[in-house]
C-alpha cells in the first residue's frame, strides 16, 4: 500500500482522501491539523488511523510515503517545505505557491534533498486530458493557432474568505486562472508574450481577467478568469484542419468533440472512473516508486514557467500580496 499523510482537513483534503480510497494500492495513513478535533473527525470519515495536532507532527511521521498539501494557497511553501525537511515527498495543491521566488525555494529543497514533488493539477491526470495528448500529438487537428479557454464562476463576496481575502492569496488567477495558464502551457509550451486586463474588486484582488498569450509561432490562447461570473468553463483547440472542445469542463473533461474538417464530427465519451483525485494520487505513488524526483506530465520547470507567467500578470495589474511586501 502507497501511505498518504494529509496536511490539512478541509474541502479539497476530503475530496483527496475520497479519491485515495478509490485506490487499490493507496492508504490515508495519517492526516494532520492545526486542531486535534479537526483531525480526528477527518481521520473518522476518512479511516486514517493517525491523527496529528499540527502539520510539523505529521511531517515527522516516519511511515508516509508522500504528503498532499492542502492549506489555502500562502501555506502551500512553508509547509512543503517543513515535509521536504522532514524527508517526505509532497504532492501540493495548485497554485504551487504565491509567488516564482517561494517556488524556487521549494523546487531547489526538494532536488537538494532528492525527494519527488509535484503540483497538483489534478487535471492533467484524467482520463480524457491524457487521451486529449494523444490526438494533439496525432497531429490530427494540425497546427494549432487558436486556444481559447475560460474558467469562471459566480462566488458571494465575502472579503473573509480565501477566494477574496487578499492575505489569503485571493483572486481568480491563483485559484482558476492557473488551470487555463496550466491547460495552454500543456498544448502550446511557454508563450513569448502576454497581455492582459483585470478588474480588482473591493478586496483588492482580480475578480475578472482576460489574458492573451502569444507564441513563437504564431498562435495565440486567449484566457478569461472569474471569481463573480460563472463561464461555460470550455476549452476550444482550433488547428489547421480541425478543432477539438473539451466537455463538460475542459479543467474536469470526460468527453471530447473532434472535428476535422471534411469529416463527420467525432464525440468521445471518457468516463473519470473516480472523483480524480484518484488519477493524480495514483501518478505520484507510480513515480514515487519508480524513484522518479518529478512526473514527466507536471513536471517542476513547467510549474516555475507558469508561477513566472502569474506574477508577470500580477505586475501588469500592480496585484502585489501583503506577505510579498
Ligand atoms: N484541485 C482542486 O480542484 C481544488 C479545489 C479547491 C481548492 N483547491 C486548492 O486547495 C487549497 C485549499 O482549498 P480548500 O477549498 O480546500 O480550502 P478550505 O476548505 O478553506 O480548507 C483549507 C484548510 O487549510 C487549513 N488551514 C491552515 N491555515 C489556515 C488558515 N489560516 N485559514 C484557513 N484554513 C487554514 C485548515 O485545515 P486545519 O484546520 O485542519 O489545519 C483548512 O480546513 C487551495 O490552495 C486551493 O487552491 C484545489
Amino acid at each position: 500500500m502507497f501511505r498518504w499523510g494529509i496536511i490539512s482537513t478541509g474541502r479539497i483534503a476530503n475530496d483527496f482522501a475520497v479519491g485515495v480510497s478509490q485506490l487499490p494500492d493507496a492508504t490515508v495513513l495519517a492526516v494532520g491539523s492545526r486542531t486535534q478535533q479537526a483531525a480526528d473527525a477527518f481521520g473518522d470519515r476518512h479511516s486514517a488511523e493517525r491523527r496529528y495536532d499540527s502539520y510539523e507532527a505529521l511531517a515527522a511521521d516516519p511511515d508516509l510515503d508522500a504528503i498532499y498539501v492542502a492549506t489555502p494557497h500562502p501555506f502551500h511553501a512553508p509547509n512543503c517545505i517543513t515535509c521536504l525537511e522532514a524527508g517526505v515527498a509532497v504532492l501540493c495543491e495548485k497554485p504551487f505557491t504565491i509567488n516564482a521566488a517561494e517556488l524556487e525555494q521549494v523546487v531547489n529543497l526538494a532536488r537538494e534533498k532528492g525527494l519527488f514533488l509535484m503540483e497538483g493539477m489534478w487535471s492533467r491526470f484524467m482520463p480524457a486530458t491524457r487521451k486529449l495528448r494523444e490526438l494533439l500529438a496525432s497531429g490530427v487537428i494540425g497546427d494549432i493557432n487558436i486556444v481559447d479557454i475560460d474558467f469562471g464562476f459566480r462566488a458571494p463576496f465575502n472579503p473573509q474568505h480565501r477566494l477574496f481575502a487578499p492575505e489569503l492569496g485571493g483572486g481568480a488567477l491563483l485559484d482558476i486562472g492557473i488551470y487555463s495558464l496550466s491547460f495552454a502551457s500543456m498544448v502550446l509550451g511557454k508563450p513569448q508574450r502576454v497581455l492582459s486586463m483585470a478588474h480588482l474588486g473591493e478586496s483588492g484582488v482580480d475578480e475578472n481577467a482576460a489574458i492573451i498569450l502569444g507564441y513563437e509561432s504564431g498562435a495565440l490562447t486567449t484566457i478569461n478568469t472569474a471569481i463573480r461570473t460563472t463561464t461555460p468553463h470550455q476549452a476550444v483547440i482550433n488547428g489547421t484542419l480541425g478543432r477539438i472542445t473539451m466537455h463538460p469542463q475542459y479543467w474536469f473533461p470526460q468527453r471530447i468533440t473532434l472535428e476535422v474538417y471534411g469529416r463527420e464530427t467525432s464525440v468521445m465519451e471518457i468516463p473519470m472512473n473516480g472523483n480524480g483525485f484518484n488519477h493524480e494520487a495514483a501518478e505520484v505513488a507510480r513515480c514515487v516508486r519508480n524513484g522518479q524526483l518529478e512526473s514527466e506530465i507536471m513536471p517542476l520547470d513547467e510549474s516555475l514557467e507558469l508561477m513566472r507567467t502569474m506574477d508577470e500578470l500580477r505586475g501588469q495589474w500592480g496585484l502585489r500580496y501583503p506577505m510579498e511586501d
